[in-house]
């Protein structure tokens, strides 16, 4: 049994009141913020530079440097929105972090907003899952009663409010400027880039999009020090990060470990895959992240060895499928959620993603024809990197990926005259019903 796991952030999830202020109080929390308060701001964000923190919703920009961006002595009013839109299949992390200890967030936000000199934040929430924007809004009423937001907060001179905003459920409105389009009141579609946010973010001024979870790492970096969290984490990729098992393992959950960890480690730690089966492919990190196999159990979860291995460390929600599993049934059902959250804005991704359903739909009844995996890749080729937003190179990973180790498994479907899966045989997906 591997005795890997880091709990800072998931710590004291299983105390029943772990989301009250005096839990988290009681477990050490504000204690980074009269510390962070007592630095220049320009100290603060040195300390998340030295830390290498980087992004954690997916993209891995260092989070030092994106709080530097930030112009000073503009006399602009400056915003830090926090992104906990989370809406991607497979990707559950941010969600039960909110639910369990909403004040790492609280005061991470806090400690954000008077780096980069905002004095006013907005958490974005995804407002389906309601419990979890019940329990900020409590949180952050905690907070202002305790004295940690509103005025001169706890002396210092820095005023700070916090708006929990509630999003409509659209999984593009996590991409950074379509999120700042529907916190403004309108359509949640991207901007187009340059102006980064940085510059021209919320109400056209300088802005900072983090991560809830990036966010909630920074009340650690700065109570225990750059170096405690620069010291775990692999050269390039610092830290501890939640890893959520889906799926077909024994124990699903979140695993919160260094980065670098490997799927053989946690899945040692999760109990392995259920009983009786064996690996077939994984995501690293959503849907949108290329699919693994067996063959990649080793690879380190870390930004450069994920991207070695052709796919992306993303939000490091693993789903794990056994051998009952239908990896072109898995790819049609995630292209089909991407058809339908496509915002519509530009042609390729619009489009695309509805010809690859119909495409791979065909194919997984038995009726598609060995040109349609060609069509599928050439219609894939014609969203990656044509596409308005990085949605549309996300689109295609499902597909692509599959087809580059399944290729076989299409192709069985045509001879076979549909699924040669048994679909009972899998926990995944219930049996079409009977007419
Ligand atoms: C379609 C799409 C959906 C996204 N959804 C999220 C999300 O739910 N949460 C998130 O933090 N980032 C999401 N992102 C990434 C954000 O655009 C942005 O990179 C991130 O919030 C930056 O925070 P970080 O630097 O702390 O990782 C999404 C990106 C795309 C293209
Ligand atoms: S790629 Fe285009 S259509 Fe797809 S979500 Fe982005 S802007 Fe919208």
């Amino acid at each position: 049994m591997s005795t890997i796991l880091t709990p800072a952030l998931t710590a004291h999830w299983d105390d029943p009141t772990s989301f009250e202020l005096e839990t988290y109080r009681r477990h050490g929390g504000y204690r980074a913020l009269p510390k962070a308060l007592a630095m220049q701001p320009d100290q603060v964000i040195q300390t998340v530079k030295d830390s290498g923190l980087r992004g954690r919703g997916g993209a891995g920009f260092p989070t030092g440097n994106k709080w530097g961006f930030i112009p000073q002595g503009d006399g602009k009013p400056h915003y830090l929105v926090v992104n906990a839109d989370e809406s991607e299949p497979g990707t559950c992390k941010d969600m039960p972090l909110m639910l369990a200890n909403p004040h790492v967030l609280v005061e991470g936000a806090i400690i954000a907003s008077y780096a980069i000199r905002a004095n006013r934040a907005f958490i974005y929430v995804r407002g389906e899952v309601l419990h979890v924007v019940r329990r900020l809004h409590h949180a952050v009423a905690e907070a202002y009663q305790a004295g940690y937001l509103g005025t001169n907060i706890l002396g210092s001179g820095f005023d700070l409010d916090i708006v929990v905003h509630a999003g409509a459920g659209a999984y593009e409105c996590g991409e950074e400027t379509a999120l700042l389009e529907s916190l403004e009141g309108r359509r949640g579609q991207p901007r187009l880039k340059p102006p980064f946010p940085a510059i021209a973010g919320l109400y056209a001024c300088p802005t900072v999009v983090n991560n809830v979870e990036s966010i909630a790492s920074v009340p650690f970096i700065v109570a225990n020090g750059a170096s405690d969290f620069a010291a775990l984490g692999t050269e390039r990729s610092k830290g501890f990060g939640i890893f959520s098992l889906s799926g077909h393992v024994t124990t699903p959950g979140q695993y919160e470990a260094p980065l670098g960890v490997t799927l053989r480690e946690l899945l040692d730690l999760a109990g392995g895959v259920r009983a009786g089966r064996r690996l077939k492919f994984w995501t690293p990190g959503g849907s949108s992240t290329p699919i693994l196999t067996d063959e990649h159990i080793d690879v380190p979860l870390d930004f450069e060895g994920t991207a070695a291995a052709g796919t992306m460390l993303g939000t490091r929600g693993l789903q794990i499928f056994d051998e009952t599993t239908c990896v072109v049934r898995v790819a049609l059902r995630w292209t089909e959620f991407y058809r339908h959250e496509s915002c519509g804005k530009c042609t390729p991704c619009r489009e695309g993603t509805y010809w690859m359903v119909q495409l791979l739909a065909d194919l997984e009844r038995g009726a598609g024809s060995d040109d349609d995996l060609d069509k599928l890749l050439d219609i894939s080729d014609n969203i990656v990197g044509r596409a308005f937003c990085p949605f549309g190179d996300t689109a295609v990973s499902p597909a692509v990926s599959s087809i580059k180790y399944f290729r076989d498994e299409y192709l069985e479907h045509r001879k076979h005259g549909g699924c040669p899966f048994d679909p009972a045989a899998s926990t995944l997906f219930a049996p079409e019903p009977t007419r």
